[in-house]
């Protein structure tokens, strides 16, 4: 089986060295981060309600399933928006080799709704 490379870059809280983690297909790449020690925030337990999961995706997004409209609308609220943003939750890993940025900030809708 083929197990791309998912490589994170480094982020001050979650991973300050950065990462690369060998993945199988199938899994979202929040999931396969998470099996992995890097904790990106998934509030809403992965169920594409949130932006906290929010992610660019800087190598291999062509790779990638295209986002669902539903994706694309809660993207619209993410901090720090670009054309390499996805959901990661709903990001799933394919066959190729992906780089990951995750962002410095992620608004969480859930606790401020507390
Ligand atoms: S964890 Fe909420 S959309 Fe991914």
């Amino acid at each position: 089986m083929i197990m791309p490379k998912l490589t994170f870059l480094p982020h001050k809280q979650i991973c300050p060295e950065g990462k690369t983690i060998e993945v199988e297909p199938g899994l979202s790449v929040c999931d396969a981060a998470l099996k992995n020690g890097i904790d990106i925030e998934h509030a809403c337990e992965k169920s594409c309600a949130c932006t906290t999961c929010h992610v660019h995706v800087r190598e291999g997004l062509d790779s990638l399933e295209e986002a669902s409209e539903m994706e694309e609308d809660y993207l619209d609220k993410a901090w720090g928006l670009d054309t390499d943003s996805r959901l990661s939750c709903q990001t799933i890993v394919g066959e190729e080799d992906l780089t990951i940025e995750i962002p410095k900030y992620t608004i969480n809708l859930v606790s401020e709704n507390h």
